[in-house]
């Protein structure tokens, strides 16, 4: 599905939170991704890309190792992220709210209000899909290379997309 982003909460600057549930696997992973898309479309001043998970057991950890390991052999700086649990407040503050499997929205919903175009699904920028990003968790490294392929796809139409809403004439 393609949607085009909600306008900035503030004009000029646009912050994004991605979230999953345990926030070391598939949400740390979309971090880097779209962060480092982000900065080679020139928009790291402007656009903000944080991840938390619903959970908190893992708060304060790194990410993963297999998720780090294949980010790393792909080129990406996966050592910086330390996992965080989302704050209800985000639902107000984030101009997207992009959860990556449907239990995640519904525990994001459960929060507080939450405006439907705002707080929704990450895959709803996928522009040769819809869906959940499957949980790789428990599974083996398959699923964390597909979990990459659906990051980088979905990361690369979402900056796109970003660089009209975000900047008015489309240009950094
Ligand atoms: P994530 O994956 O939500 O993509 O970070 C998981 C991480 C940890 C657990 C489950 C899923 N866990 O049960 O601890």
């Amino acid at each position: 599905m393609s949607v085009v982003p909600p306008p900035p909460r503030t004009p000029g600057r646009y912050r994004i939170a991605l979230v999953c549930l345990g926030n070391i696997c598939r949400s740390p992973m979309a971090d880097v991704v779209l962060s480092a898309r982000v900065a080679d479309a020139g928009l790291d001043d402007v656009v903000e890309v944080v991840s938390a998970g619903t959970g908190g057991w893992h708060a304060g950890e790194p990410m993963d190792r297999r998720a780090a390991a294949l980010l790393t052999a792909e080129g990406y700086d996966a050592s910086r992220h330390r996992a965080q649990q989302v704050r209800a407040s985000w639902l107000d503050t984030y101009d997207l709210v992009l959860a990556m499997d449907d239990a995640n929205l519904a525990d994001l919903q459960a929060l507080g209000p939450a405006d439907p175009a705002r707080v929704r699904l990450f895959r709803d920028f996928d522009p040769e899909g819809t869906g959940e990003v499957p949980d790789p968790y428990y599974g083996g490294d398959a699923g964390f290379r597909d979990v990459l392929t659906l990051v980088e796809r979905t990361a690369d139409a979402l900056t796109g997309d970003l660089l009209h809403v975000v900047l008015p004439t489309g240009h950094p």
